[in-house]
C-alpha cells in the first residue's frame, strides 16, 4: 500500500512537471541575448547601440549612440531638439536619474497662449515656433558621458553621422506618417522642408545637413548646440518665425541631475522618474494603492482588474493636475503622496458596486495622447548596468518647426505646462498653479523610464512614449511580469487601457477583449473604444531566471531588440 501511494505521488509530481513544461514551453518569448541588449524604436537605432558595447562601451556609452541614432532613424520622435530623461542603475545596485527636460524661454509669460478675451489660442502652443521650448538633449548626452562614458565622444556620434549620410530606410508607418503630417511642416516653417517629399515603403533618406551639424557637435562638443554655429541657426530660425527663444535661453541650458522616485511593491524594488516627471510618482500611487488586493486572482483584464486599477489612475491623476510641477520652483509633498497611509485613505469613497465619478474626486488632503512623440528605449550591457531612457518631442515632430539649415526638429513641449488652469493640453490633462508658465521652468511630463529590481537583482528595464498614457502603459507592463508572470515580449503586446480622472472615461484599445464592457458599463464606467488606436509603445527588458536578457519589441511600432 506505502508502495502505491509513494508511486501515486511520484506520477502526480511527473504530470505537474510535464504541465509546467508545457507552459514554459506555450510562452511566447522575445528576442533573447546572453548579455547585452538594446530596445529601441529602431532596429538601426538598437544595432548601433549593440555594437557601441560590442567595441568595450557600456550602457551609457550605447545610450548616447541609441539616442543619436534615433534622431536620424526616427526622427518622429528621436531628437536633439528637445529633451528627455534618463533613469540609471549599476550594477553595484546604485541609482540615479537625469533630467534633460526643456525649459520655458525666459521671455515666457504666463497668458502667452491666452487671447484678449483670456481664453486659449488654438495650437499657439502646439504648432510652430512659440510651441518650442528650450532644448535639453544634447546638454543630456554631454552629461551622461562626462559622468559615466567610457568610450570617446566621437566614437558615440559618428554612428549617427554615418546613418544620416548613407540615409535611413523609410519604413511604411514611416511614410505613413510624413505624408499625414505634410500640411502641418509647411503651415509650422510657412514654406516646404525637405522632408516633406512623397516617400514610400523602402526609400532611403538621406539627411546631409543633419551630418553636418551632429559633425559640428562631434568637433566643438556640447557648446557648438548651445552657443556655436548650430545655436545661431537655431535662434535665427525661431526668432523669424515669431518665436521667442534667444541666445541667452540656450547658453543658460543645463541638465540636471535628479534622485529617483524608489518604492517597492510586492517585494520589488521600483526605480522611476521625479519630477518634473509625473511618471514615477504616480505609477508609485497607483501600484501603492493596488498592493493590499490580491489581483493576480482577479484575472488579467478582468472587469475587477480594469474597476481596481481605475479608480486607482483615477485619484493618482487628480493628484497630478494639482501637485505636481517642476520641482525647482514648486514644493512637492512626494513622501506624502507616495504613502502607503495616504493612497489608503484616497481610496476611503471607492466602492466596488459602483463607478467613483471623477466630478467628485479632486486632490488629495495632504499636510503641505501623443500620444504621440515621444520615444522609449532599454538597455542593458555584460556588466549589468542598466538604463533606462525617455526621450521627447511632444507631439509627432514636436512642434514641425525644422530648422532647415541645422536638419532638425524642435519640440512643442510647451504644451506640456499648464496654458491656462482647467483647459487641457493635448492629452486632455489638466493644469493648475504647480505647473503654470514661469520662464526658466521645466514642463511637467509623464514620461516614466523605470527600472524593476528583485531581491537586490536587477529584473526589467522599461518605459514608453504615449503622453499621459505613459504611466498606465508602463504600470500594466510591471503587473503583466510580476503579477501575471508573462514573459516580456507577451507583456508588451498584450492590449492595454487606460483612465486619468478627466475626462471621466476609460479607453482600451481595439484589441481589447469586449466581453467586460458590459459588465464595466453597468457600474458605471463610461467605455472610449476605437478612438486610442494604440496606448503606449513599451520597449522593454527582462532579466531571465538564467541571466540571459528577453527583448520586448512593441509590435505596434516598427521597434526592435538587438544584443548578443
Ligand atoms: N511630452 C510628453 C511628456 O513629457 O509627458
Amino acid at each position: 500500500m506505502k508502495k502505491i501511494i509513494i508511486l501515486f505521488f511520484i506520477s502526480l509530481l511527473f504530470i505537474q512537471c510535464k504541465q509546467e513544461n508545457k507552459r514554459i514551453q506555450k510562452k511566447e518569448f522575445g528576442f533573447i541575448a546572453d548579455s547585452a541588449m538594446v530596445v529601441s524604436a529602431r532596429e538601426e537605432a538598437s544595432k548601433i547601440g549593440v555594437a557601441i558595447m560590442a567595441k568595450g562601451g557600456n550602457a551609457f556609452d550605447a545610450s548616447i549612440a541609441t539616442s543619436l541614432a534615433l534622431v536620424v532613424a526616427y526622427p518622429f520622435a528621436g531628437n536633439i531638439g528637445g529633451g528627455g530623461f534618463l533613469v540609471y542603475r549599476l550594477n553595484d545596485g546604485a541609482i540615479g536619474a537625469l533630467d534633460y527636460r526643456e525649459k520655458a524661454p525666459l521671455a515666457a509669460t504666463r497668458d502667452m497662449y491666452l487671447d484678449k478675451e483670456g481664453n486659449v489660442i488654438e495650437g499657439k502652443s502646439t504648432l510652430g515656433a512659440m510651441a518650442v521650448g528650450v532644448p535639453g538633449t544634447v546638454d543630456g548626452l554631454f552629461k551622461i558621458h562626462q559622468k559615466f562614458g567610457t568610450l570617446p565622444f566621437e566614437q558615440l556620434i559618428q554612428p549617427a553621422i554615418d546613418l544620416a549620410e548613407k540615409g535611413a530606410v523609410v519604413t511604411e508607418r514611416q511614410a505613413k506618417r510624413i505624408a499625414h503630417y505634410r500640411k502641418l511642416f509647411k503651415k509650422a516653417n510657412n514654406r516646404t522642408i525637405a522632408l516633406d517629399t512623397v516617400w514610400k515603403k523602402g526609400d532611403t533618406i538621406k539627411y546631409h545637413a543633419l551630418a553636418a551639424t551632429l559633425t559640428r557637435i562631434r568637433d566643438h562638443g556640447r557648446d557648438e548646440f548651445y552657443k556655436g554655429e548650430t545655436a545661431e541657426q537655431l535662434v535665427n530660425y525661431i526668432q523669424d518665425l515669431g518665436g521667442i527663444i534667444t541666445n541667452e535661453d540656450l547658453a543658460k541650458y543645463e541638465a540636471k541631475w535628479r534622485k529617483p522616485i524608489v518604492f517597492t511593491y510586492d517585494g520589488n524594488k521600483i526605480i522611476s522618474m521625479s519630477p518634473p516627471s509625473s511618471g514615477g510618482i504616480c505609477i508609485a500611487q497607483i501600484l501603492k494603492t493596488i498592493e493590499p488586493y490580491h489581483i493576480e486572482q482577479y484575472g488579467h483584464n478582468s472587469t475587477k482588474y480594469i474597476q481596481l486599477i481605475t479608480e486607482a489612475e483615477r485619484r493618482a491623476y487628480a493628484d497630478r493636475s494639482h501637485f505636481l510641477g517642476d520641482p525647482d520652483f514648486v514644493n512637492i509633498p512626494i513622501d506624502s503622496l507616495i504613502s502607503s497611509q495616504y493612497v489608503t485613505r484616497r481610496m476611503e469613497n471607492f466602492d466596488w458596486k459602483m463607478a467613483t465619478k471623477s466630478s467628485e474626486v479632486s486632490y488629495g488632503n495632504i499636510a503641505g495622447m501623443e500620444s504621440d512623440e515621444t520615444t522609449h528605449f532599454s538597455i542593458i550591457d555584460k556588466f549589468g548596468n542598466a538604463v533606462s531612457v525617455t526621450t521627447t518631442l511632444n507631439g509627432a515632430y514636436g512642434s514641425k518647426v525644422y530648422v532647415e539649415k541645422g536638419g532638425f526638429f524642435l519640440n512643442n513641449e510647451m504644451d506640456d505646462l499648464s496654458a491656462k488652469p482647467g483647459v487641457p493640453n493635448m492629452f486632455g490633462l489638466l493644469g493648475a498653479e504647480a505647473n503654470a508658465i514661469v520662464p526658466e521652468k521645466r514642463m511637467l511630463s509623464s514620461m516614466t523610464p523605470t527600472i524593476v529590481e528583485k531581491n537586490g537583482k536587477l529584473k526589467m528595464v522599461l518605459g514608453s512614449p504615449g503622453g499621459s498614457t505613459i504611466i498606465t502603459s508602463v504600470m500594466q507592463n510591471i503587473l503583466n511580469v510580476l503579477e501575471f508572470d508573462m514573459t516580456m515580449q507577451e507583456s508588451v503586446t498584450k492590449p492595454r487601457f487606460h483612465h486619468q480622472w478627466l475626462p471621466d472615461d476609460i479607453k482600451f484599445e481595439p484589441a481589447f477583449d469586449t466581453l467586460v464592457f458590459n459588465p464595466l458599463r453597468k457600474l458605471g464606467y463610461t467605455i472610449d473604444i476605437g478612438n486610442t488606436p494604440i496606448i503606449g509603445k513599451v520597449d522593454a527588458i527582462l532579466v531571465l531566471p538564467n541571466g540571459k536578457l528577453e527583448g520586448g519589441a512593441d509590435p505596434r511600432g516598427d521597434d526592435k531588440a538587438a544584443g548578443y
